[in-house]
């Protein structure tokens, strides 16, 4: 049996090879998937390798609005690769693109598909280089149904909120939750204006009219939370009881308040330190947050620094505790599949249900209670809301009820248990649905098989 699948593949492999125009003196090297396989973003990301580390060096001029940048990606093949895509789009024009330091020829096809060919086929498991100079204004993205994602010029500057499909209007990118990289970002400005981005400073150096800002985040991070943002800022420098450094900003035009830099830092601060207690280590070098007058109307949790926007509601504790939730659910771990969301939404959300019950003494049975009762939530699928849905409001608040009910299920021991471990055991990688249930169902030696079933597969209200 083997040994004729095998003279079969060989078979099927020549008819592909041919398929694919490639003759007789046939080359091991084949093109590189064109998505990453996501059924709700086909585009999204691609196949044939793995990237370690992003270095985007970046300068901005507001009064243009340009960018003019150079980014350089390592990357390791993961099958012999004659071409490979990265994601790209938009208006930003490529002036030079080297792969392993020689030119190499690439074009530009459908919505975001850069198509790189390098001089020689890359070898399964070698290391590459792909260095990608470019300039132009960047345009955001604006989905009737996502809303605003993507490289978006302010009144003062510009922030780069990337999910879930932002990224790649600013930099060249495997665009795909599945494939988390460090990143070294090094940012230069007009002298006033201030940057901020994932991760811990690096020196600040300033040339007469222009300064260079150097971020750089060490733990692997997916592109959809990787951040930047210029403007006139105050910032505020803090620490972690254990020396992290915690780095605030607050837009001027919003910080009108008395002291509230002081109290955005230290909030933050309290709540990492109480989420760490509930959650495990805090799984990022450095913490912090940005508020801004950014106009794209939501929070997010951009890795390590979360960016609120002033527009969306007031910055409270209870969002705070949202979008520093989300460092643990959807930052250090990551879905695979944007499907699979309610892992981070339903544990933010629930973050908020805890901060209550800790801080506001509301219990979280009685946000549960009231969400329970209500008309809403209870049509779609949680774990498949669908392409459009996935931030609404299913997701988050019945995936709250679900780690609420799955409270009630197993008992507090094990919950918390579940809410420790979980983060812990996956710490810095990827996750499922499915992955999630067989992890509780391991720890409590039960079948909650119905459970799930009824939580986060199917429309309807599960009874209780
Ligand atoms: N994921 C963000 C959060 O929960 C919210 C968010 C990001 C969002 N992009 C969005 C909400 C677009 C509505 C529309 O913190
Ligand atoms: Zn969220």
């Amino acid at each position: 049996m083997g040994r004729r699948r095998g003279v079969l593949s060989v078979i099927l492999a020549v008819g592909l090879a041919g398929a694919s125009g490639v003759t007789a003196n046939a080359t091991p090297f084949s093109p590189g998937a064109a998505g990453a396989g996501d059924p709700y973003f086909p585009d999204m990301g691609n196949g044939g390798y793995d990237v370690s580390h992003y270095d985007i060096k970046l300068g901005f001029d507001p009064k243009t609005k340009a960018i003019d940048a150079t980014t350089t990606i390592v990357a390791r093949a993961t099958q012999n690769l004659s071409r490979f895509d990265l994601d790209f789009q938009g208006p930003l024009k490529i002036s030079k693109l080297t792969v392993n330091g020689r030119a190499a020829s690439f074009k530009r096809t459908g919505a975001q598909e850069l198509v790189i060919t390098p001089r020689h086929g890359l070898w399964r498991g070698s290391k590459f280089v792909v260095s990608v100079t470019y300039a132009g204004v960047p345009q955001k993205i604006d989905d009737p149904a996502l809303g605003i994602s993507g490289w978006a010029a302010t009144k003062d500057g510009a922030v780069a909120l990337n999910q879930p499909i932002g990224a790649a209007t600013y930099y060249p990118v495997n665009d795909t939750t599945d494939d988390k990289a460090t990143y070294t970002q090094t940012i230069t400005v007009p002298t006033g204006l201030t940057v901020l981005a994932n991760g811990e400073p690096g020196r600040t150096t300033t040339h007469g009219k222009h300064t260079t800002f150097r971020w750089q985040m060490n733990q692997p991070m997916a592109s959809e939370l990787s951040m930047l943002a210029i403007g006139n800022y105050n910032v505020t420098h803090g620490q972690l009881s254990d020396g992290r450094q915690n780095i605030t900003a607050i837009g001027k035009s919003v910080d009108t308040k008395a002291g509230q830099g002081k109290v955005f830092n230290e909030t933050t601060a309290q709540i990492v330190e109480w989420e760490s207690s509930v959650y495990g280590r805090y799984p990022f070098g450095s913490t912090g947050g940005v508020i801004g007058d950014i106009g794209v109307h939501y929070a997010l949790e951009s890795q390590g620094r979360p960016v609120y926007d002033q527009r969306s509601s007031n910055v409270s504790g209870g969002l705070l505790a949202h979008e520093l939730g989300h460092q643990w659910f959807g930052d250090s771990l990551t879905p695979v599949r944007w499907s699979d969301i309610w892992l981070n939404e339903g544990f933010a959300t629930y973050s908020e249900w805890l901060y209550q019950e800790k801080f506001k003494g509301v219990p979280a049975q009685k946000s549960f209670e009231e969400a329970y009762a209500g008309e809403d939530n209870w049509t779609g699928k949680v774990a498949d809301p669908g392409r459009d849905q996935i931030f609404d409001d299913l997701v988050y608040t019945r995936g709250a009820m679900t780690l609420h009910a799955l409270r009630l299920k197993i008992g507090d021991k094990a919950f918390f248990q579940v809410l420790k471990q979980w983060p812990t055991t996956h710490r810095h990688s990827n996750v499922s649905t499915t992955m999630f249930i067989q992890y509780v169902e391991r720890l409590t030696h039960r079948d909650l098989g119905a459970f799930f079933q009824a939580w986060v597969y199917q429309p309807g209200k599960p009874a209780l």
